[in-house]
């Protein structure tokens, strides 16, 4: 099966097997498959968030569980979506049955399973302040469990399905908790200034949604148009000293203090300060309008893809001492 389809960076990979997923029956013959039952899986939902630097021996399932329901649960809304759903889709859903609350998470390419997989998150908003839980089948032991927030161990783009869930948990219906008494969060300092443009002191969701989806388009690259894959690193979070440290060499570096006294510099900021916007190595390439974005220019292979990396991680760890570390999955 060629996967160029199925993953947004566009890279070419082949798996030997893809079994479509659209229900928890549909997982269960897998499982109980006489030879697949036991082989080796991969996990594919959107394929948003993944680099492929060469074929696939796993047999890969492509879940693509449909369905979404809206929940009336006293002061909240709880609204649910099958795994396959796509994620955007179900902000714009939510938004059209009136309940807000995801708003600020329009726009992210990928499907609804495999958002709590990297805690996505976006201007102020992360999927863990709104996630209420999750029910997933462990391929081990067959077994169909509901995961509470405190189950997921989320983190900044991290959950338990990155680390000992890998590979082994297949998400197939999420539930997310959005209060009826909705209040807008607009602390992203890009939002801010839209609304100020915008001049609009009471937004709704819908409004917050539009220009959360105006910033994104500005900015990043629709997959659809040119391959990628998201932020190809992850915001670094340095100690109080090394943050002390490197501000004072460089005083005008974009960072963010956290409430444990550490510091998230702006990973982007960094790989600009390097001079590689707009840089490339073959078919892979550094976005023109924001560095932490590598592009498939046309026939880029995964290869190409991670020199390109490797290559900026080098130039930002001589310059800042900083290590960036790839956000997406790299296969
Ligand atoms: N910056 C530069 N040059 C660049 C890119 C950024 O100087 O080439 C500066 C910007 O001016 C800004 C700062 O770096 O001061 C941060 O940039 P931006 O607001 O674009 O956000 P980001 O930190 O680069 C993160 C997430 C995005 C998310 C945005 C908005 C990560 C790894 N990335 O990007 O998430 O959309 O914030 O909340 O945390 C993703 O995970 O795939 C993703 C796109």
């Amino acid at each position: 099966v060629d996967l160029r389809p199925y993953n947004s960076f566009g890279l070419p990979a082949k798996a030997r097997r893809l079994v479509r997923i659209r229900s928890e029956a549909d997982l269960r013959w897998v499982v109980n498959h006489p030879d697949w039952g036991r082989a080796s899986k991969f996990i594919l939902g959107g394929g948003s968030n993944l680099v492929l630097t060469r074929d696939l021996q796993p047999l890969v399932l492509k879940v693509e569980v449909p369905g979404r329901r809206l929940l009336d649960a006293g002061d909240d809304w709880i609204v649910e979506a099958g795994a396959g759903e796509r994620w955007h889709d179900l902000v714009m859903w939510s938004l059209e049955q009136g309940v807000g609350g995801l708003e600020n998470l329009a726009l992210i390419p990928g499907t609804v399973g495999a958002a709590p997989v990297q805690n996505i998150g976006a201007y102020g908003v992360e999927l863990k302040d709104r996630f209420e839980c999750l029910d997933t089948l462990d391929l081990m032991s067959g077994r169909l469990v509901s995961l509470d927030k405190a189950a997921c161990h989320f983190g900044y783009r991290d959950s338990v399905f990155k680390q000992h869930l890998a590979g082994r948990s297949v998400i197939l219906r999420v539930r997310f908790r959005c209060p009826k008494r909705w209040v807008p969060e607009l602390g992203y300092l890009d939002l801010q200034r839209a609304q100020e443009a915008a001049g609009i002191a009471q937004p709704t969701p819908a409004q917050v949604a539009d220009w959360v989806m105006a910033i994104r388009r500005a900015k990043l690259p629709d997959p659809a148009v040119i391959g990628n894959a998201g932020s190809f690193f992850k915001n670094p979070i340095v100690t109080a000293e090394a943050c002390r440290a490197v501000i004072a060499r460089e005083p005008h570096i974009v960072h963010y203090p956290l409430d444990d006294g550490r510091c998230k510099l702006a990973a982007g900021w960094l790989i600009d300060a390097c001079g590689w916007k707009g840089k490339s190595v073959g078919g892979a390439g550094v976005y023109e309008k924001q560095a932490l974005v590598l592009v498939n220019r046309g026939e880029a292979r995964g290869g190409e893809v991670l020199t390109l990396a490797q290559a900026i991680q080098a130039s930002v760890f001589a310059r800042f001492g900083v290590q960036l570390e790839p956000e997406p999955v790299v296969v």
